[in-house]
């Protein structure tokens, strides 16, 4: 069997490197990795594959940034040659990004089965650029791998025939479970001269709450509140970065001292960072789901989640962008004692390797 793997943008490539390495195990499965170029700084892209142990890609299509139509459009130019030239028997997408569909729509118009990873997942909120994306991905996709029972749910609702679909627990968490030791020997505490629960972390770049000036605005009145009582380290995307200064907010965060802003970090600075702080804040879907397995108190400052079990099984609480909501909240974890996350079920670290069971199963039986 040879598989076309695709990733794009940051959050794919802890989600790759899992089935990569599953796939790696079996002779009888050749696999090809295609990195689109959506992401490209050396720290948004080149240092996880470096870490996480991913290979290097065997193609690289450079489409970088763009408006929404000029991205997923170079990316499908340039991925079309790519399929036709390597004639996979499948191409392999994963989550929700626009390098996800662009190469998905590819891959079924030549006739290419395509196996979706992390299927299912909806936020209901069809504002959000992922949320096109995943139900886009979802309607042509041959083999849909879930990692909550929501997204199983939302898929037959859909019509999805259910002999397609298969819930398998989370790459995500293979990564995080297999690297959690390494990321233990990070320096990152003692190279920001930080303590142990005493500080939270912050990552923000949805376009919903840094594309707006008055959300972005509100958030950074909302955060200098909370630098009062705690540091908070903002490891910032170029996406915020970008807007940033754009606003004219740049002097309001220099002015916030105790509020710390440093460039992009890898995963396992990353990891550790997390892994010790007091709380996180967050828009981000994956930061959900690694907070209720590190048992890290989440503040989703999001008005909905693609991932609701990260709620009813995890640590996070939905506080949207209203400052006496997410300050109300804050306040609740710096003086209660949270209740005792539990586990999701199949979040054990063995979801690759249940995907490549099924796979080499289903190519057999054809
Ligand atoms: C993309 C995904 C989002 C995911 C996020 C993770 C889509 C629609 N969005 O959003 O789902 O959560 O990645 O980060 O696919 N840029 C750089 N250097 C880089 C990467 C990006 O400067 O290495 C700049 C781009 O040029 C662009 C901006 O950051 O101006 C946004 O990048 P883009 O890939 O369009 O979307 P993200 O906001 O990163």
């Amino acid at each position: 069997m040879k598989i076309v793997h695709v990733v794009g943008a940051r959050p794919n490539f802890m989600k790759i490197a899992p089935i990569m390495a599953a796939c790696a195990k079996y002779d009888d499965i050749e696999s090809v990795l295609v990195h689109t170029g959506q992401h490209y700084d050396e720290k948004m892209s080149d240092l996880f594959f470096r870490e996480l142990g991913i290979p290097k890609p065997d193609i690289n299509l450079g489409i970088g940034g763009g408006t929404h139509a000029e991205q997923t459009a170079a990316i499908m130019t340039a991925f079309e040659p790519v399929v036709i030239e390597q004639a996979p028997d499948a191409v392999l997408v994963v989550g929700d990004v626009n390098s996800t569909i662009a190469t998905g729509l590819v891959a079924v118009k030549l006739g290419i089965q395509l196996i979706h990873v992390e299927a299912g997942l909806r936020s209901g909120d069809r504002s959000m650029p992922e949320e096109i994306n995943r139900i886009l991905t979802d309607a042509i996709s041959d083999q849909l791998f879930c990692t909550e029972q929501s997204g199983v749910d939302h898929l037959l609702r859909e019509g999805v025939d259910d002999g397609k679909i298969h819930l398998v627990g989370n790459v995500m968490i293979d990564t995080l479970l297999k690297n959690k030791e390494q990321a233990d020997r990070s320096a990152i505490l003692e190279d920001l001269k930080l303590r142990q629960g005493e500080y939270a972390v912050l990552t923000l770049h949805r376009p919903s709450n840094v594309d707006d000036s008055d959300t972005l605005d509100r958030l950074i009145g909302v955060l200098e509140l909370v630098q009062n009582d705690i540091p908070v380290i903002f490891p910032i995307h170029p996406r915020t970065r970008k807007n940033l200064a754009a606003f004219g907010l740049s002097d309001r965060i220099e002015q916030a001292t105790n509020l710390h802003l440093i460039d992009p970090i890898g995963y396992l600075d990353f990891m550790k960072l997390m892994a010790n702080a007091k709380l996180v804040l967050t828009d981000s879907g994956g930061i959900q789901e690694e907070t209720t397995i590190l048992k890290v108190p989440c503040l989703t400052l999001r008005e909905n989640t693609e991932r609701p079990i990260t709620i009813e099984f995890g640590t996070c609480e939905i506080v949207g962008t209203d400052s006496d909501q997410i300050l109300s909240a804050y306040n609740r974890i710096m003086t209660e004692q949270s209740n005792q996350p539990r586990t999701p079920p199949l979040w054990d670290g063995k979801a690759a390797e249940r995907i490549v069971d099924i796979l080499r199963d289903r190519h057999s039986a054809q």
